[in-house]
């Protein structure tokens, strides 16, 4: 039994007044839920406020990437072991950064391996572009993001997947939840070969692209899929607790 993780990653948004409003929202709507592991993922700076906003909640911090590298000369940087003392997931080989910022299969195995070894729980984000899926080749795309991503760790038992198609992301064309299923599916599929079936029946799946208070239950029925990695969605605090609940109700 897989107990869902619902995941709102705020991107670049909400100032600091804005994250610890969004926090306490987040907090009143989900109260008293069970059965499902809630996260917030706001920017840096607001992590330690969204912290202190909820404290004593079952809300957990995430923190929406993390250097691979120890502590030292990289200016800009935030290292594993400093966000292990304030947040408890990490988002890495999101989309967005994979695009935009360079970072590759590589670069997010050492990523998700320093998250590990500082005690976060990482939350791997794979998908592919659309003309990958148009050309048919999604399934050998992700299934090869996640070797190359997973390369060199041996234990994936704090690791979550998320599917994130990036043709879906911010763009209110959420996958349908049979595409959705059927890649989380795949991806279990891909981690039994990888490690065994037992560790692929562990692992959390999650589906992200543009999921809503509207289509949550749809992906939250799905047999695969484990929670969401919720985007816009989750600046709304009243609609990311309604996922919360619809994952949480399944
Ligand atoms: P979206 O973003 O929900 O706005 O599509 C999801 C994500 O990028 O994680």
């Amino acid at each position: 039994m897989r107990t869902p993780i619902v995941a709102g990653n705020w991107k670049m948004n909400t100032t600091l007044a804005d994250a610890t409003a969004l926090a306490r929202d987040v907090r009143a709507g989900v109260d008293g839920v069970v059965g499902v592991t809630t996260v917030v993922c706001p920017p840096a700076v607001s992590i330690v406020p969204v912290s202190m906003a909820l404290e004593g909640s079952s809300v957990h911090v995430g923190a929406q990437d993390v250097s691979a590298n120890p502590p030292g000369a990289h200016t800009g940087e935030l290292s594993a072991g400093m966000l292990a003392g304030l947040c408890t997931f990490v988002i890495v080989g999101h989309s967005e950064r994979r695009a935009m910022y360079c970072e590759d299969d590589r670069s997010t195995a050492a990523k998700a391996k320093a998250a590990l070894a500082a005690g976060l729980r990482p939350i791997l984000c794979v998908g592919e572009p659309l003309e990958v899926r148009e050309n048919g080749r999604a399934e050998s795309f992700v299934t090869s993001q996640i070797e190359g991503s997973l390369t060199g760790i041996s234990d994936i038992s704090q690791i979550s997947i998320a599917y994130e198609p990036v043709w879906a992301i911010g763009s209110d064309r959420a996958a349908s939840p049979e595409i959705a299923q059927e890649m989380a599916a795949m991806i279990r599929g891909a981690v039994a070969d990888l490690y065994s079936k037992a560790v692929s029946e562990r692992l959390p799946v999650l589906y992200g692209g543009s999921v809503n208070a509207g289509n949550c239950a749809s992906f939250a029925a799905a047999p695969d899929i484990d929670g969401a990695l919720v985007g816009g969605a989750s600046l709304d605090g009243h609609e990311f607790a309604q996922i919360v609940h619809a994952a949480a109700s399944v």
